[in-house]
């Protein structure tokens, strides 16, 4: 199939990249011009694990490339999908600005008949608008469908997820079209669900916002662990071995960040308020979210007592492992109230060092090159994101580096038993504090 892709972030161009290795000629089209030229030479903007070397392959072969220009990805394409960013109102609203633009753009170009999908994170009944949106810009009369084709990806495992997705939903009313979206997906034999476009769209949103949910909810058992004297870890485990429950995002932590889910929550609440019926149960959601970091804030002055001058490193920028992403990182708001209250924080991110370096609220913090770095004369440690390479770190050596043994472990990344051997303080989420003999 021939496919163009417009916006080339972290679901465009993974998506495009995959596209293009099961067989498909894509364009990827960006309105950043620095983004698609770094992309024509060669250089990836974002780091994905894999990603690099399927962009590279696919490009080699000429099934992928690369262009600033819309009218050249929707003449050359006979489905266009747009990725564009769909990003949070202060009044918790989604801003479909980019994806207005975008249908508008098309609109004025479209010559015959073209379908064009809807792939960002958008409220129910936004197909409808862009389907309006379109037949009110399209100049020449050319025919056209609107899909909604939600993507799940996850980022720092996007592109096996986007290669072995559980499923693929196509929200569409023309069977022309399904039967299109059909053959771009069949290279993936996944599963496909074939709804309407408003249940397709809310597929999205529902998805997220239960994730969350299940997140805030282990969350909020964290602070019943935590004074009850009970262990998150076990009580996950054995409500996690119930099949209808499971194990997965049930970790116990600071809270969910990240570009999605906190918008995406946001989002549901807005659009239900205005169905007429809202849906306050993710309030709580949020409210648990936000509470957990202030609970680990609270531990931490707890125990520094004064956190003025006081050189804390951080462990960990981005919202979760495997990825340079630290849009709405929950461990870069940490990092801004500990500058807030007047801590040297000294922070270390595997991938995310770059993008962090860039935002202006964490500005006064120190960026060192390595893990054991950043710890050298540190009072306390925090991790604020489970990065692997965190786990495995020499604890002797962690233990000679810091001025006092300090662990504030917001991911519940190492081991209490362990800490204590090694003579760490050791602080984490709804399992018991541990001192050293
Ligand atoms: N990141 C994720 O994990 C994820 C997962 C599933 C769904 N989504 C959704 O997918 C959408 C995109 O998210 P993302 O993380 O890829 O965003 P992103 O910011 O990484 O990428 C968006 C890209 O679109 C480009 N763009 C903006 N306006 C444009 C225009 N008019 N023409 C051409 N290009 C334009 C930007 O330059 C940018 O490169 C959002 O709706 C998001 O909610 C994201």
């Amino acid at each position: 199939m021939d496919i163009s892709i417009i916006g080339s972030g972290y679901v465009g161009l993974v998506t495009g990249a995959c596209f293009a290795d099961v067989g498909h000629n894509v364009f990827c089209v960006d309105n950043d011009a620095r983004k698609v030229e770094a992309l024509q030479a060669g250089k990836v903007p974002i780091y994905e694990p894999g990603l690099e070397e399927v962009i590279h392959r696919n490009v080699s072969a000429r099934r992928l490339r690369f262009t600033g220009s819309i009218q050249e990805g929707v003449d050359n394409s006979q489905i266009v999908f747009i990725a564009v960013p769909t990003p949070q109102q202060p009044n918790g609203e989604v801003d479909l600005s980019y994806i207005e633009k975008v249908a508008r753009e098309i609109a004025g170009i479209l010559k015959s008949y073209r379908v064009i999908v809807d792939k960002s994170t958008v409220p129910v009944k936004t197909g409808e608008k862009v389907a309006e949106s379109i037949k009110r810009y399209n100049r020449h009369g050319a025919e056209f469908d609107v899909v909604s084709n939600p993507e799940f990806l996850r980022e720092g495992c996007a592109v096996a997820d986007l290669m072995h997705p559980d499923r693929i939903v196509i929200g569409a009313q023309n069977e022309h079209a399904i039967d299109l979206m059909k053959k771009v997906y069949e290279p993936f034999m996944a599963p496909i669900l074939v709804t309407d476009i408003n249940s397709a769209e809310l597929i999205k949103h529902a998805a997220n916002s239960f994730l969350a949910l299940k997140i805030s909810y282990i969350n909020a058992l964290s602070a019943i662990c935590d004074a009850s004297g009970a262990d998150v870890e076990k009580v996950a485990d054995g409500i996690g071995m119930d099949r209808r429950i499971g194990r997965s995002f049930l970790n116990a932590g600071i809270g969910y960040g990240g570009s999605c889910f906190p918008k995406d929550v946001a989002a549901f609440i807005t659009i239900s308020e205005q169905l007429g019926v809202p849906f306050t149960l993710l309030k709580e959601v949020q409210r648990i979210n936000a509470g957990q970091k202030e609970r680990f804030l609270k531990v931490i002055r707890e125990t520094l007592w004064v956190l003025r001058e006081k050189k804390i490193a951080v462990w960990g920028l981005t919202f979760k492992p495997d990825t340079d992403d630290v849009r709405s990182s929950v461990a870069i708001e940490l990092v801004e109230q500990l500058l807030r209250e007047g801590a040297h924080v000294v922070a270390y991110d595997p991938k995310g060092m770059h993008k962090a370096r860039g935002i202006k609220a964490i500005a006064d913090a120190e960026f060192a090159l390595s893990a054991l770095e950043a710890v050298t004369d540190a009072e306390a440690l925090i991790i604020a994101t489970e990065w692997n390479e965190f786990a495995n770190v020499d604890l002797t050596l962690l233990k000679e580096k810091m001025r006092t043994p300090i662990v504030f472990d917001g991911r519940n990344l190492l081991d209490p038993e362990t800490m204590r051997q090694f003579g760490f303080h050791h602080y984490s989420i709804g399992r018991a504090r541990v001192r050293p003999h």
